[in-house]
């Protein structure tokens, strides 16, 4: 990413030591979300990173959401959501995972993604890799063609990456 758009991002993250447990520092993007300039301008940048011929953004609730949704509409793509356990109808697909700070359960709308779909994953931040590990196990459920996982923001040093072999993955901004 251009170093631009990182201090784009940096000067609109909000840090909260200890949130939501001890030892945490909690970033917090709701200051970037509530500026519009900076939303489009990260959104049209971010689009730049990624991958041709995305059909389908998944996005996990609820920050994955909020950066999924334009981001799919800005691409032409559609968007799928992998929603917390409990709120979706019919016989979705689930998987429980464990988190920098916690653990959940995931589930995608049964028949959401076509085989042979090119989806991307898409959330705001990559910390553990706890949640875009299972997101992507439960997307290849689906039999889609991976094109890779694009995050806003990367935490490296907590190895997140690592929990995606062979995954092309991009961060428009990538700390150590
Ligand atoms: C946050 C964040 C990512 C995840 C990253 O979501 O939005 O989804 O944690 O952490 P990991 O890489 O260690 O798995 P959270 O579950 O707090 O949900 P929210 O989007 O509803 O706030
Ligand atoms: N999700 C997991 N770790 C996080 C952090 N440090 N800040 C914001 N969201 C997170």
């Amino acid at each position: 990413a251009d170093g631009c758009l990182d201090d784009l991002v940096r000067t609109h993250i909000a840090l909260h030591p200890d949130f939501p447990n001890p030892g945490v520092l909690f970033r917090d993007i709701t200051p970037l979300l509530a500026d519009a300039a900076a939303l489009r301008a990260v959104i049209r940048h971010w689009t730049t990173l990624l991958p041709e011929g995305i059909e389908y953004v998944v996005g996990t609730e609820a920050r994955g959401f909020v950066l999924g949704a334009p981001l799919a509409y800005e691409l032409g793509a559609g968007f799928v959501p992998a929603r917390k356990a409990g709120k979706l109808p019919g016989t979705p697909a689930g998987l429980s995972y464990d988190l920098e700070y916690g653990s959940a359960r995931i589930e995608i709308p049964e028949h959401a993604l076509p085989a042979g779909g090119r989806t991307l994953l898409v959330d705001d931040l990559l910390a553990t890799g706890g949640t875009a590990a299972a997101t992507l196990e439960l997307t290849r459920r689906f039999d889609v063609e991976l094109l890779g996982a694009s995050f806003l923001i990367e935490l490296a040093g907590l190895g997140g990456r690592e929990k995606l072999p062979g995954v092309p993955l991009t961060a428009v901004w990538t700390l150590d």
